[in-house]
C-alpha cells in the first residue's frame, strides 16, 4: 500500500518537474536571451523615455522628430562637424547674462561659456532651432520636429543668472583660497578637488578655437579644471527620465544611491566648514 503512494508521488513529482523544466526552457530562449542580446541598460539614449533620443522612433517623451529615425544626427555627425565631439551643431554667439556676483565669489564664469556647455547651450538657450544640423546625408538641414524645447522648464533663454555657475575654474588653489573663507561663509570646496567627469578641464580637452571666443583660451598648458555643465549631467545616461536628469552623481551606476537626492551631488565638490 505504501508502495503504492509513493509510486504516485513519485509520478506526480516527475511531471511537476517536467513542466517546470520546460517552463524553464521557455522563460530562458524567450525571454531572457532575447533580453540579454537585446539590452540597451536602463539608461541609455535607446531606452524608452530617454529624452535626449530625438529619433521619431522613441517612446514615452513628447519631443521628437517628425519621420527622422537616427539617433546621434541631432548632436554628432561623422563628416562636416563644427567643433569637437564631432558636433553636428552650430553654436550659439549670444554673449549671457551671468548670476549676479556673490560678496563670497571667487570664480569668473567665461562669457560666452566655453566647453561642453557652449554645445548643451546649442539647444538649451533656444536660439538655434532643435532640428537644425550641419549634415544629413551630405547637407545642412532643418530636421522636422514635434514638440520644441521653447518655450518651457528646459529652455533656459539666454539669461544664465539663476543658474549654478560654468565655466569656472576649479583647481587646489581656488579650494586653498575658498577654505580661507570659513567663518563667513558655511561650506568650502573640497581640496583635493574630485576627479573628472565630475570636474571638466574648462578648455584643455578640446583645442581652443572651440570656444570661437578670442577671450576664451587662456593657458592650455596648464590642466585647467573647472566646472561646466557637464560636470554634473552625462548627455547620455538618465535611467529613471524626468527624475535622474541626466545626473551625474544620485544616478545610475556613475553614483551612488539614492538616485533622486541632489545632495549627493553638491557634496561632491561643496564641502562643510570645520
Ligand atoms: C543631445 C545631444 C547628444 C546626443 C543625441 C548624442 N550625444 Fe554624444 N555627446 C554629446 C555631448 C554634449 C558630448 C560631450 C560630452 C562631454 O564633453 O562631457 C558628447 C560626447 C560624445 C562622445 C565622446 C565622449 C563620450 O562621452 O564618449 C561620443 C563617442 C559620443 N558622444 C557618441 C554618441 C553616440 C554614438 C550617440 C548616438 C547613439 C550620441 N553620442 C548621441 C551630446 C549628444
Ligand atoms: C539636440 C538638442 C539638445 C542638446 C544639444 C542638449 N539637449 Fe538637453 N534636452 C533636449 C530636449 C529636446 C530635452 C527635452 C525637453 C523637454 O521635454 O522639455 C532635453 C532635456 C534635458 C534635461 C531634462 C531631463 C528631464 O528629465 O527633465 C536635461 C537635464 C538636459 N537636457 C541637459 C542637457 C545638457 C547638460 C546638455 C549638454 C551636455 C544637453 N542637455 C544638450 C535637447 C538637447
Ligand atoms: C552644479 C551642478 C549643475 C550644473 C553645473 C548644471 N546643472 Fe542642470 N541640473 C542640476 C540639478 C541638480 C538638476 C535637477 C534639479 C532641477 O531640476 O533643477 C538640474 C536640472 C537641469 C534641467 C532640467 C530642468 C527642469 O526643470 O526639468 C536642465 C534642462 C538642465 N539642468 C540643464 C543644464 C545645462 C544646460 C547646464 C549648463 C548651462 C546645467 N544644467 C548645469 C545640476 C546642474
Ligand atoms: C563640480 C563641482 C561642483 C558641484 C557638483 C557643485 N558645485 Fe557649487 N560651486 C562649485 C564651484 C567651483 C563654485 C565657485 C566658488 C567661488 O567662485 O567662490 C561653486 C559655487 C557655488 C555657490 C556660490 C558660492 C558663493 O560663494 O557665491 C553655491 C551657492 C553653490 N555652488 C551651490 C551648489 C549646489 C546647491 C550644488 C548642488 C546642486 C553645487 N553647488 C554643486 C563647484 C561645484
Amino acid at each position: 500500500m505504501s508502495y503504492k503512494i509513493e509510486k504516485i508521488d513519485f509520478q506526480f513529482f516527475n511531471l511537476l518537474m517536467r513542466i517546470f523544466l520546460r517552463s524553464l526552457l521557455f522563460v530562458v530562449i524567450f525571454i531572457l536571451l532575447p533580453q540579454i542580446l537585446f539590452s540597451q541598460g536602463p539608461g541609455n539614449l535607446t531606452a524608452p523615455g530617454n529624452k535626449h533620443n530625438l529619433s521619431s522612433t522613441q517612446t514615452g517623451t513628447t519631443i521628437r522628430a517628425v519621420s527622422e529615425t537616427q539617433i546621434c544626427v541631432f548632436c554628432h555627425t561623422p563628416h562636416r562637424a563644427t567643433v569637437v565631439p564631432l558636433w553636428n551643431r552650430r553654436l550659439s554667439t549670444e554673449t549671457y547674462t551671468m548670476p549676479p556676483r556673490t560678496p563670497t565669489q571667487l570664480t569668473t564664469p567665461l562669457n560666452p561659456p566655453d566647453g561642453a556647455s557652449k554645445l548643451c547651450l546649442s539647444c538649451h538657450d533656444g536660439t538655434i532651432p532643435l532640428g537644425e544640423v550641419q549634415n544629413l546625408w551630405g547637407s545642412q538641414t532643418t530636421i522636422s520636429m514635434t514638440g520644441s524645447l521653447c518655450p518651457g522648464p528646459t529652455c533656459f533663454g539666454t539669461d544664465l543668472s539663476g543658474h549654478h555657475l560654468i565655466s569656472i575654474e576649479y583647481n587646489e588653489q581656488l579650494a586653498i583660497d575658498k577654505a580661507a573663507q570659513c567663518g563667513t561663509i558655511t561650506y568650502k570646496l573640497r581640496n583635493p578637488p574630485p576627479f573628472p567627469p565630475l570636474l571638466q578641464k574648462t578648455e584643455s580637452v578640446y583645442p581652443c578655437d572651440y570656444n570661437q571666443n578670442p577671450n576664451g583660451c587662456r593657458d592650455t598648458n596648464n590642466p585647467h579644471y573647472g566646472v561646466q555643465c557637464t560636470s554634473c549631467h552625462d548627455p547620455h545616461y538618465d535611467p529613471t527620465p524626468g527624475t535622474t536628469k541626466f545626473l551625474r552623481y544620485s544616478s545610475g551606476p556613475q553614483g551612488p544611491w539614492p538616485w533622486n537626492n541632489y545632495d549627493t551631488l553638491c557634496l561632491q565638490c561643496h564641502e562643510a566648514c570645520p
